[in-house]
């Protein structure tokens, strides 16, 4: 039987991961690990520091895990703020991950990111295969663990998959610290104050995606027959590129009297560093990746899902 082990499982992903999975394999087939104590899952709840590799020994031998789900991670802006935690922690905790995957012949799922890429590398439909000279900590620590991954995987055959997440849009869990956040944050802005205050220029395109698709995505890499799998760094994963005012004016559609301007804060020169968007053709070639939500039907969805949440 499959045992699920999801780490980060109460963060952007982790929130909408741990449902899906949950509707799709028995009770009991997921663990999630939490380093705060967490009220109510869908999953049982252990108690870990993903640096501490013991602690997470113990854990999958307990529940006799076979796949793990490695999400636990700093983003962006939290990485630029304190580096040191962020490569203890996003490449620490991977390589924990990794070594552990040896030892008990783990399947192991771990999401890179847009960040991977940086200045140099070509801004629009940027291919797989490019240059990767990411400027940020967050950035070096995804290339850095892309090439972990594939290193395992060559190495003592671990079967790692990887997708470069662009930035998501969700609402089951709190909005974090992601440069890209912005389109989540806009839609709390938009029905608690209906104003809100953007934090990146109006032309600042990036690649972007619905969570749903994101985790359709996540899963079905993951059930993909392993002799599809030809990348071991990590898939470009596309959906949608829009800018703000893009998301401003559509979210405007649905609430007339929503109104936003700008407050560019250091979020911007990040944005600035990274792709408008995304050629996704080897994850469609491999394991027939397709997204389902255009911006318009995101925003639509979005916003009632978290009306609703909200209770307005
Ligand atoms: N969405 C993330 C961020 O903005 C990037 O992977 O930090």
């Amino acid at each position: 039987m499959k045992k699920i082990l999801v780490t980060g499982a109460f963060g952007l992903v982790g929130s909408d991961l741990i449902a899906a999975l949950s509707k799709k394999y028995p009770k009991g087939s997921l663990v999630a690990i939490s380093h705060k104590a967490v009220a109510d899952s869908e999953a049982l709840v252990e108690k870990a520091d993903i640096r501490d590799t013991e602690t997470l020994a113990k854990i999958i031998e307990k529940h006799g895990i076979t796949e793990v789900y490695h999400l636990a991670g700093l983003l962006s802006v939290a990485s630029e703020k304190n580096p040191q935690l962020a490569w203890e922690v996003n490449l620490g905790g991977l390589k924990n991950i990794l070594d552990l995957a040896v030892k008990y012949k783990l399947k192991v799922f771990w999401p890179s990111s847009i960040a991977a890429f940086g200045p140099t590398t070509p801004k629009v439909n940027t291919p797989q295969h490019t240059i990767l000279e990411p400027t940020t900590m967050y950035g070096v620590n995804k290339v850095a663990g892309e090439l972990l991954c594939q290193y395992y995987n060559l190495k003592w055959g671990v079967d790692v998959r990887s997708l470069r997440y662009p930035g998501l849009t969700g609402y089951k869990a709190p909005p974090g610290d992601g440069t890209t956040e912005y389109s989540v944050h806009i839609f709390y802005g938009a029905i608690n104050e209906k104003h809100y205050s953007i934090f990146l220029k109006e032309d600042a395109r990036l690649p972007m995606m619905y969570i749903d698709d994101a985790i359709d995505g996540t899963i079905q890499l993951m059930e993909a027959p392993v002799e599809n799998i030809t990348i071991r760094t990590s898939y470009n994963f596309g959906a949608i590129s829009f800018t703000p005012k893009e998301l401003g004016e559509e979210l405007k559609k649905l609430v007339p009297d929503f109104t936003y301007d700008y407050k560019i804060d250091e979020r911007q020169k990040i944005a600035e560093t990274w792709p408008q968007s995304i050629d996704d053709s080897q994850a469609r070639k491999d394991w027939g990746w397709r997204a389902k939500f255009d911006l318009a039907k995101m925003t639509k969805t979005m916003y009632e899902g978290l009306k609703i949440k909200l209770q307005k």
